[in-house]
């Protein structure tokens, strides 16, 4: 049989989608963004950018990430991470807002910017202001030699590798490795974060890409199913509490931008103060629930939307029974410490907007109106 391969399908490697390619390339990406920077037997972690000015990150005013889109909500969860383990204050901001509000930055701040294309026009002209007075300004890229790459003092790359589906999946998760990284080990340096919490946290991981690996196993048929019954959803809210809310605004995005139906991410305790009134039957709601993080605040939040019949579909860990009881569906993810959870919970729900946009008919990998990197304000 003739071979008829078109370049594209080639490097699509086998699957339909790049997006799809990308989410199952994930084990891998999160272990290459790690490959050379964590020395789990030596409990070293390795990062130059950072090593060379870690008295300027010690004595860091705060931190101020600033991102657009998806990188903007990996910098929420660095927030979490960097206050948790280094306990150096951190502000987030979307770069668009940045630079038109007049902020006030000194030089005893440090500014990181994420962005997985290094050419966003807000997150690059966001850094130019915050250069021009005089921070420190850090980048944490994908693209090597890009702009924003260029421009910077000093900074980490992700290395994800290229991502061509303009929905951003395994470039975040490589984001988040890295404000990992970059946390514990300011965190050591500091002495905020303990050696033995640091080598047990280290040695967690290490391990992320196995259980990566293990969630795409377990749930990829599963979400396929569950995706079948919202193909007609017009509506749609993602909740979770501490590391995984800013899971939940990345969860409703995914699920906005590539199957165009709307979709809101909530911390979802802000439930009572408005969006509790748009649950119904009709209402299909994300709840990430795992063991670590809140879990008995998150049970009252279920108990809450099922007493006024929305369909609940419960990110939680293996073995759960409590939400999992109340649940409509149910998606088992392992159980990790709570800073890990947002990486592991992303995935079921990168498979669930990308197959509810496969079955909707929607172009997947190019989404409309959307594009790869804006460039323009
Ligand atoms: C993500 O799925 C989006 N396509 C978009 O929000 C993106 O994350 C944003 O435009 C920022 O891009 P950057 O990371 O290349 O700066």
């Amino acid at each position: 049989q003739e071979l008829k391969l078109s370049l594209e399908q080639i490097e699509k490697g086998g699957y339909e989608h790049f997006m799809l390619k990308e989410i199952f390339e994930q084990p891998k990406s999160i272990h290459d963004t790690m490959r050379g920077r964590l020395l789990v037997d030596e409990g070293v972690i390795k990062m130059a950018g950072i090593w060379d000015h870690v008295e300027r990150f010690k004595n860091a005013n705060r931190i101020i990430i600033i991102a657009c889109g998806t990188s903007w909500h990996a910098g929420l969860i660095g927030e979490y991470l960097i206050e948790e383990y280094a306990r150096i204050p951190v502000e987030v901001e979307y770069a668009s807002e940045f630079r038109y509000r007049n902020p006030i930055i000194t030089d005893k701040d440090v500014v990181i910017a994420i962005s997985q294309s290094g050419e966003t026009a807000d997150t690059m002209a966001a850094l130019k202001l915050a250069k021009e007075k005089g921070a420190f300004i850090y980048g944490i890229c994908n693209v090597v030699d890009s702009s924003i790459a260029r421009i910077t003092d000093a900074g980490s790359y992700t290395h994800a590798g290229p991502e061509i589906g303009v929905a951003s999946t395994k470039a975040f998760t490589a984001q988040l490795t890295i404000l990992t990284l970059i946390a514990f080990k300011l965190g050591k340096h500091n002495g905020t974060l303990g050696n033995a919490e640091f080598m047990s946290l280290i040695a967690e991981l290490d391990a992320i890409p196995k259980r990566v690996e293990e969630v795409l196993g377990t749930t990829h048929e599963l979400v396929q199913n569950i995706a079948k019954d919202f193909v007609n959803a017009t509506n749609f809210l993602y909740l979770g509490r501490g590391y995984n809310y800013p899971a939940a605004l990345e969860g409703a995005l995914k699920l906005k931008e590539i199957s165009y139906i709307h979709a809101e991410g909530y911390p979802a305790a802000e439930m009572k103060h408005g969006p509790i009134a748009l649950i119904d039957e009709n209402m299909p709601i994300v709840i990430i629930a795992p063991k670590k993080g809140h879990y008995d605040k998150i049970v009252s939040n279920v108990q809450e939307i099922k007493a006024r019949k929305g369909k609940v579909i419960a990110v939680v860990n293996k073995g759960d029974q409590q939400v999992s009881s109340m649940a409509d569906y149910v998606i088992e993810i392992p159980e990790t410490s709570e800073c890990f959870s947002p990486i592991v919970a992303s995935v079921p729900l990168q498979l669930l907007a990308y197959y509810i946009a496969v079955y909707r008919g929607a172009n997947v990998d190019q989404p409309r109106n959307l594009a790869k990197s804006v460039t323009v304000e």
